[in-house]
């Protein structure tokens, strides 16, 4: 008995906390599918407007257009992402929707990011010439640090798109330090904060901000009924944790 009403009064404690205000610290979203038509994330323009639109009134004073570039499946160049930015832009300006947008990508680990890499044409941000990449959910990669070191001797900091979401590492979660010390940037989503991407994502979140490695919050936005959990998720403990923390670096893109 006394174990439920600990959880009970738990969860009626997560369910009241207010929303972080999103203009303190972490205003600029730095990964989001916004461009449209060139990957699983908005489809049409129509699309694009509203996930930005969805952005501004939760509080968003900034966004970054991050689309999956991956050698098999999303063949996204520099100038494709570029040129897709401008059209978006242009239509945002035609409309009046006034907030700054940025580009940047989400590289897939392969063959084609190690190119870009020795070719330097990777679109980075941020001050510390940031490059986001991403793992495979299934399985874990070989090579990462001979990648990781030449990403950093070509002068980019890596930031790991969404370390909880790899099962592989929430398994064995000592992994994460290895990771750390090649010197990786870690960006959580704030949609695996809610549980929606599954409990082995809450728990990975859980456990990297219980160790401080979170460096960046990213909404990972591809589609507009994520706006209601992207809300929920600015009202969970851990969220607030993770602002108190003083440790995410989203301010710095501003
Ligand atoms: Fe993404």
């Amino acid at each position: 008995m006394n174990t439920f009403w600990n959880f009970f009064k738990k969860k009626q404690i997560a369910q009241e906390l207010p929303p972080v205000n999103l203009s303190d610290l972490i205003k600029v979203d730095m990964h989001g599918h916004l461009l449209p038509g060139i990957d699983d994330g908005a489809q049409t323009m129509e699309e694009s407007i509203k996930l930005i639109k969805g952005l501004i009134n939760l509080g968003y004073s900034k966004v970054f257009c991050t689309p999956h570039v991956m050698f098999d499946f999303y063949k996204n160049s520099t100038e494709t992402i570029l040129d897709s930015l401008k059209k978006l832009q242009e239509e945002l300006q035609k409309r009046g929707v006034q907030i700054p947008i940025e580009v940047s990508a989400e590289y897939y680990f392969d063959e084609e990011l190690f190119n870009r890499v020795k070719k330097n044409d990777i679109l980075s941000f941020g001050p510390d010439n940031y490059l986001l990449f991403e793992f495979s959910y299934f399985n874990e990669h070989q090579g990462i640090f001979d990648a990781v070191t030449d990403m950093i001797q070509a002068g980019y900091t890596p930031v790991l798109a969404h370390p909880e979401r790899y099962p592989y590492y929430v398994a064995h979660p000592e992994k994460y330090d290895q990771l750390k010390n090649l010197g990786l940037k870690f960006q959580l989503n704030l949609l695996s904060l809610t549980g929606y991407y599954g409990e082995s994502a809450l728990y990975g979140s859980k456990y990297l901000i219980n160790k401080e490695y979170i460096d960046f919050i990213g909404s990972d936005i591809h589609k507009e009924s994520q706006i209601i959990e992207l809300e929920k998720s600015l009202k969970t403990n851990h969220i607030h944790q993770l602002i108190d923390s003083k440790k995410l670096l989203n301010y710095t893109l501003e």
